[in-house]
């Protein structure tokens, strides 16, 4: 080590020499070690670097000392120097060439001084140095070239100063850096630029940031990055294809504020193994589309997880791509605190309507928190409202305001002014208000919302219309609104589909209508709403769907109808809808489903709601198609006494035929064979003949009898009913079963 670090002759001399130097080069205040070579400065008062240092001196430990300035050549007599430390030295100024004639200096520590200002030339002549650690000082300008003479720097490490921005290309000349670490900044904005020319740059730590989106231009300039540290920002959602990284293997973006993602976020990163989403508030997750098919961890934990119906998909994606899920359920109460990786996909359902609204009110209830607490902060905030600087949350809820308030603080997220009386929207009611994300004016007797009533709100992704009195919208009324993804307009007075007004909004995503009156499906009415995924027009008096009515949304993957007037499958709208997943038919009148009804969705269907119908007869190719991919099947309620043979649906992972009035004979044998060859659990009970009534399909013997029946087993030895002794339960699992529709209607499997 010592001969590598010093030219042979000059070492040879200073062997001969040490007793002389030793007395003469070593600073009163300070330990000299000849050997090792270093000069340890601990804390000593030190105003000025030592100018009596040995020149040969490899490292110089300045640590604890009190040089507010490092001037033009501070080190020149020590050319030899690899490691200088200065970390706690009140430097608040390092001058342009402090550090020149450096040159074999590979280590650099800067860190807890009070420095605010990286000049131009603060690091000039650091050709070797390999790490730099300016971290907790007051960096709030970086001046452009800072660091353009450093070619052999792998770390560079920023945490804990004032960056709120960084200029253009900041970091140009770095060409050898694997890490930089800028956690610990305010930084709100990365420009595309930013971060340009790091093209060895293997990992990023931005942590602990002001970033309120996903920068996606400035992360795909960077090629070699494998893993990115983004947590605590304060993200809500993360859109389309947003993470755009090719190499990018680790992701972490726990702690942030996250509501919802696109199942494409991640899909342009098809190289990512772990993802982090922890502590977010992410209620329910769909399955990541293709593209992140090396994704083995996703850490879910401390997010308020949802384990109902609407999680299964995620669940069963997790099951089938290997992916490890990390996190409990939030809820219901039954699973809450449940792994998720416990959690089998047929205990995720949900539960009615009304019973999840009202968990949710009572959760609500739960969270808010007692009215008489006072904001910590002071805050920008209108009269008769409140306001939260630290979640830049404001709420003017229930406050009977007849205006929409303004002087709300520019950097509120979520504006809640439900439940007052502002009966019209007048256009731009939000001035400056563009960090809002989620705006809430549910009922607030809304008849009108003028053009451009939300005008300027470029960042919002969550608006609330919903239980006004709505019957029509301007096509205007939307415009200025290039984030807008959930749209919720239900409970209005709509008599009609509210064409027109969402080709203004080019991010739409899910469209809330349900129980309005609308009732008819024109032609085109979802005419330039080409993004839209979900459309919710459950509850309408909707008899009619023209066969062109949902042209232009050929995206569309859910589709809820239920509770409207339909007669018949509307089949010939469904004619471009090839991305459909999810229909839903409940509760329409429609007594017959024929040939080929759903033949349109043949590639894309999963889930097929046919219950309470009083649907009479299915074509036995009434689900042609459909077969290999259709998962879930919901036929309740009706007036079936036989269904079609269901052997094609192979994928079939859930089935309700519950409370039809099934004739058990052999006409239906091949239902029952197919109950017999498949492990699901089929509420089927026999309606006929008379003294089958209650029967289990599965359990009764007519079946045996009928010509292909004889494979069936026989019946199982029965004991005597008893009340006590092991066999009970299973004897009483056995027993015909008595209605019990409640529970009928929310377990379909077992
Ligand atoms: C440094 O200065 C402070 C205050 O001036 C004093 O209390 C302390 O003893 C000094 N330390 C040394 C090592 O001289
Ligand atoms: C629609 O109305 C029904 C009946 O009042 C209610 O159960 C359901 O939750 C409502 N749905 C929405 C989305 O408002």
């Amino acid at each position: 080590m010592f001969f590598q670090m010093c030219p042979h002759l000059l070492c040879f001399l200073l062997l001969l020499c040490i007793p002389d130097t030793h007395s003469a080069k070593c600073p009163e205040q300070c330990v000299c070690d000849q050997i090792q070579l270093t000069v340890t400065c601990n804390s000593k008062n030190l105003t000025h670097i030592p100018p009596t240092l040995d020149e040969i001196t490899v490292k110089l430990d300045l640590r604890g000392n009190d040089i507010q300035e490092l001037p033009s050549g501070a080190f020149k007599h020590t050319p030899y120097l690899t490691h200088l430390s200065l970390q706690r030295c009140n430097v608040r100024r390092v001058k342009e060439g402090a550090f020149r004639g450096l040159g074999r200096l590979v280590f650099l520590n800067l860190a807890n001084n009070n420095i605010d200002i990286l000049y131009q030339e603060s690091f000039d002549g650091l050709s070797s140095l390999k790490q730099l650690l300016i971290d907790r000082n007051r960096v709030e300008e970086i001046q452009p070239g800072a660091f353009s003479q450093l070619g052999f720097l792998n770390l560079l490490s920023l945490t804990h100063n004032q960056l709120v921005y960084i200029p253009n290309m900041a970091f140009q000349g770095l060409q050898n850096i694997k890490w930089l670490r800028l956690s610990h900044n305010s930084l709100n904005y990365l420009d595309t630029e930013a971060l340009a020319g790091l093209f060895t740059l293997t990992r990023l730590s931005l942590d602990h940031n002001e970033l309120q989106f996903f920068p996606t231009e400035t992360m795909t300039r960077l090629p070699e990055v494998t893993r990115l540290d983004l947590s605590y920002n304060p993200m809500t959602y993360l859109g389309e294809e947003v993470v755009s990284m090719k190499k990018l293997t680790h992701l972490f973006m726990d702690h942030m504020s996250l509501q919802d993602l696109d199942p494409t976020a991640f899909s342009k990163s098809s190289k990512l193994v772990h993802l982090d989403l922890g502590h977010n508030q992410l209620r329910v997750l769909q399955p990541f589309s293709e593209g992140t098919s090396s994704l083995a961890r996703l850490n879910l934990a401390g997010n308020p997880l949802s384990c109902n119906c609407y999680l299964r998909p995620l669940r069963e994606w997790s099951i089938r791509n290997k992916v490890k899920l990390l996190g409990t359920c939030g809820g219901p109460a039954h699973l809450s605190g449940e792994s998720l990786e416990a959690v089998h996909p047929p205990e995720l359902r949900c539960q009615s309507q009304e019973a999840m609204l009202r968990a949710e009110r009572e959760e609500a209830a739960r969270i808010t928190p007692p009215p008489t607490q006072e904001p910590k902060n002071k805050v920008k905030c209108p009269a008769n409202c409140a306001c939260e600087a630290d979640t830049h949350h404001s709420s003017c809820e229930n406050r009977a305001h007849t205006k929409v308030p303004q002087g709300f603080s520019p950097d509120t997220r979520l504006l809640d002014l439900r439940g007052n009386h502002f009966h019209f929207i007048a256009s731009s009611s939000f001035p400056g208000m563009t960090q809002v994300v989620s705006l809430h004016l549910q009922r607030c007797k809304i008849v009108e919302v003028e053009d451009g009533a939300f005008s300027g709100m470029k960042g919002l992704i969550y608006l609330y219309l919903s239980e006004n009195d709505l019957s029509s919208l301007s096509p205007g009324a939307f415009k200025g609104l290039p984030q807008l993804t959930y749209l919720h307009l239900e409970k209005n007075r709509f008599t009609g589909f509210p064409r027109g007004a969402f080709s203004l909004v080019p991010s739409l995503l899910a469209l809330h209508l349900e129980n309005n009156s609308i009732s008819r499906l024109e032609p085109d009415v979802l005419l330039g709403a080409g993004s839209l995924r979900s459309l919710y027009l459950t509850g309408n008096a909707i008899g009619n769907v023209s066969p062109r009515a949902l042209e232009g949304a050929g995206d569309l993957d859910t589709l809820h109808l239920g509770g409207n007037k339909l007669k018949e499958v509307p089949t010939e709208a469904f004619s471009k809808m090839g991305s459909l997943r999810d229909l839903r038919l409940s509760g329409n009148t429609i007594r017959w489903v024929g040939p080929n009804a759903f033949r349109p969705l043949e590639r894309s269907l999963k889930e097929l709601y046919l219950d309470n119908m009083g649907l009479e007869k299915m074509s036995q190719s009434s689900l042609a198609g459909v077969g290999p991919g259709l998962r879930s099947l919901f036929l309740e309620g009706n007036l079936l006494e036989e269904v079609p043979d269901l052997h094609p649906l192979s994928s079939l992972e859930v089935i309700n035929l519950a409370h039809n009035p099934l004739m058990c004979d052999c006409p239906l044998l091949p239902l029952r064979m197919w109950i017999e060859k498949v492990n699901l659990k089929v509420r089927a009970t026999c309606a006929n003949p008379p003294e089958l009534i209650g029967r289990r399909v599965k359990d009764v013997q007519v079946f045996r009898a009928c010509p292909g029946g004889e494979s069936l087993p026989p019946p199982p030895h029965r004991h005597p009913k008893t009340s006590q002794g092991p066999q009970s339960h299973q004897t009483q699992t056995d027993a015909p079963q008595r209605p019990a529709a409640g529970q009928d209607a929310q377990s379909q499997t077992s």
